[in-house]
Parts: C-alpha cells; sequence; structure tokens
C-alpha cells in the first residue's frame, strides 16, 4: 500500500514537472531555441559548459559509487588499510591538469564569443559618425517600459521593438532611472541597460526562425528593477527588411499627415489625451515624449502595458487602475478622469494606428492562415 503511494507521488511529481518543462521550447521566447546568430553562439556555450559539468559531475559520481561499493569494512575487513597515495607524483600531475585542460576548453570558445558579440565596429564609420547602411536602435529602459529609437530616422516607439531580419541590428542601451537589463530569450542578451555610460551590441534574427515564431519574439527586462519588474516585457516584431523599411516609412509619413480621430467619442478623447496626457505622452513618431511611453502605433500594439491583451476593455481597466496591474508605475496618481472620460481615451488611443500592412501583426497571421488554407483548397 504504502509503496504504490510512493510511486503515484513519483508520478505526479514527474507529470507536474513534464508541465512545467513543456514551456521551456517556445521559439519566440526560449534561449534553448536560439533564432539568429548571437543566440546560437550563446546556445553553444550553454551546451559546451553543461557538457564539461556533467562529465566531471558524471566521473566524480561514478568513482565515489565504486569507491563506497568496494571500500566497505564488511567486504575488505576492519584491519584493511588501503594503499597510501599521499605525494604520488603521477597522481596529483592527473588531478591537476585535467582540470586545467577542461578549462581551456570552456575558456577558449567563452572569451573568443564574448569578445566577437562585443564586436560593433560596423555600427560606426571611419570618422566615427553612425554608420547609415546600419539599423541601429538607442533602447532606453524605463520603470517599466521599453521606448526603442532609430538613429537614423529618429523615430520613436515604445514596447514594440520592430526589426529587420538576417542582418546585424545594433542596440545601444541606457537605462533612464535604475539599472534593467535587455533580454531577448531568443535572440541573445542579456546586456544591462547602466543610468550612466551606454552599452553597445547587436544581435541577429533570422528569417527563417522569424517565420516559425508568426514573427514575434518575446523580450524581457533581466535585472530586478523594481515591484514590476517581472511585467516588464516587450515585443519584437521581426520582419524582411522591405516590410521594415515600409513600417518606417510609414511611421515617418504618419508625422507628416498626423493623425485626426474617426470617431465622435474619439474625437472627444484626442481633446481629453492632448489635456491630460500629453504632459507625458506623446503621439508624434519622432518624439519621445516627457515621461510616459510614446503612443504613436499604439492600437498596432501586440499587448497593453506589456502585460494585458490589447482591447479596448483592458486599456480602460489600465487607465482607469494602472496601479492595480503594474505595481509602482509612473501613471498611477498622474491624471484625473472620470469613467467617461477614460472610454473616450481609450477609444481615441485604440484608433492611433499606422496604418501598415507590414507591421501589423494580427493581419500578418491572418494572411498566413488565408495563405494556407488556400493552399489547402488547391489540393
Ligand atoms: Cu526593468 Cu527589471
Amino acid at each position: 500500500m504504502k509503496n504504490s503511494w510512493t510511486k503515484t507521488k513519483f508520478y505526479m511529481l514527474m507529470s507536474v514537472l513534464a508541465i512545467f518543462l513543456a514551456g521551456c521550447g517556445k521559439e519566440n521566447l526560449s534561449a534553448l531555441q536560439p533564432a539568429g546568430e548571437i543566440g546560437k553562439q550563446q546556445f553553444f556555450l550553454i551546451v559546451l559548459s553543461i557538457s564539461i559539468m556533467l562529465l566531471v559531475v558524471g566521473t566524480v559520481a561514478i568513482t565515489f559509487t565504486i569507491a563506497v561499493l568496494k571500500s566497505r569494512r564488511s567486504k575488505v575487513g576492519e584491519a584493511f588499510v588501503p594503499k597510501q597515495v599521499a605525494g604520488n607524483h603521477k597522481l596529483e600531475v592527473i588531478w591537476t591538469t585535467i582540470p586545467i585542460i577542461l578549462l581551456i576548453i570552456l575558456a577558449i570558445p567563452t572569451v573568443w564569443i564574448t569578445f566577437k558579440q562585443a564586436d560593433v565596429e560596423d555600427m560606426v564609420t571611419e570618422d566615427g559618425v553612425a554608420n547609415k547602411d546600419s539599423v541601429i536602435v538607442n533602447v532606453t529602459a524605463y520603470q517599466y517600459w521599453w521606448e526603442f529609437e532609430y538613429e537614423h530616422e529618429g523615430v520613436v516607439t515604445s514596447q514594440d521593438l520592430v526589426v529587420p531580419t538576417d542582418e546585424k541590428v545594433f542596440f545601444n542601451l541606457k537605462g533612464a532611472d535604475v539599472k534593467h537589463s535587455f533580454w531577448i530569450p531568443s535572440a541573445g542578451g542579456k546586456l544591462d541597460t547602466n543610468v550612466d555610460g551606454i552599452n553597445s551590441f547587436y544581435l541577429v534574427f533570422d528569417d527563417d526562425k522569424a517565420e516559425n515564431a508568426d514573427r514575434l519574439f518575446y523580450g524581457k527586462c533581466a535585472e530586478l528593477c523594481g515591484p514590476s519588474h517581472a511585467l516588464m516585457d516587450f515585443k519584437v516584431n521581426a520582419l524582411p527588411r522591405e516590410e521594415f523599411d515600409q513600417w518606417l516609412a510609414d511611421m515617418k509619413e504618419f508625422e507628416e499627415e498626423g493623425k485626426t480621430a474617426d470617431s465622435s467619442d474619439a474625437k472627444e478623447g484626442q481633446e481629453i489625451f492632448n489635456n491630460s496626457c500629453m504632459g507625458c505622452h506623446s503621439v508624434t513618431p519622432t518624439n519621445p515624449g516627457a515621461a510616459g511611453p510614446n503612443l504613436t502605433n499604439f492600437g498596432d500594439r501586440e499587448l497593453i502595458a506589456g502585460v494585458l491583451e490589447h482591447n479596448e476593455e483592458n486599456l480602460i481597466d489600465w487607465i482607469k487602475d494602472p496601479e492595480s496591474i503594474k505595481p509602482d508605475n509612473k501613471m498611477t496618481g498622474a491624471y484625473q478622469l472620470n469613467d467617461d472620460e477614460i472610454e473616450k481615451v481609450a477609444a481615441y488611443l485604440m484608433e492611433l494606428k499606422v496604418d501598415k500592412n507590414s507591421g501589423d501583426v494580427e493581419k500578418m497571421k491572418k494572411a498566413i492562415e488565408a495563405e494556407d488554407n488556400d493552399e489547402g483548397g488547391d489540393n
């Protein structure tokens, strides 16, 4: 009876573990499924170091077990004295040399890859100015959101990072308030965003991997930075170069044309927004805004506040009581709006779309589905 209960407990534990481990393999969120050059190199280092560790742990465990089993008093007798090996020249050479060799095997690729990954030479020209041919994104981390500025175009966006695939994308990282850390598990990282000093590196997003992940990777803050650290997520929309260029062009064009609200609610909302929210937020793609995220393409985004599903209902909940969703955020108490005003502001924000076929992931997913269905129909 007792035995079967022990077995049941064992199987229960294993199934819970299986469920947890099942989450490790998402192609848009896992360092174990690298989606580009940097991620692949980092994965290689993970595998290399774990293999060496397993080799050492395995050897020690096996040797230990053999020693324990073979040298029991019951087997060798009470009076047995093992062969004394203290000061044995040969043995000491062996157990000093093996760890040195293992460390060298671990150190050479680690040091080589670390320096290679920090190589941002292509980011600047010989004259020391930003290289026009390279995509450079200036990242600023705030409690608890991300701002992305495209160096050459001056386009600013927040929370949803858009990048081209199959080429180096350079990042200049800094923190606005405290230290955060920029991490896109599938592509690579982490690298600290410090308050003083800029850290630079690059990532590559493979186009086929991006396609497998529905062109959407997840980014995270990897440095404990306050109560909402775990909610400091962002999205990475990885597009083929032409679509990326189109997105940038759409963003710039949007600035020239400006955006006026369509529905009457949204029109009223726009006015309320201009009076109450504009102090912190910007809806111009080349203006970072004073203290809050740039909302130019808010309607196109994947999530609200980085954590809620993107719909009007959630947006209203967020504006009404941000503290309950993201504790310690800077929006709490920054404005006084009644429920009616909040609904109108939400209607306005949901209309803030930069009309782009390219960057709109939802549209893209639908297009892919439609394509798949078409293929099915032809057969
Ligand atoms: Cu920012 Cu953790």
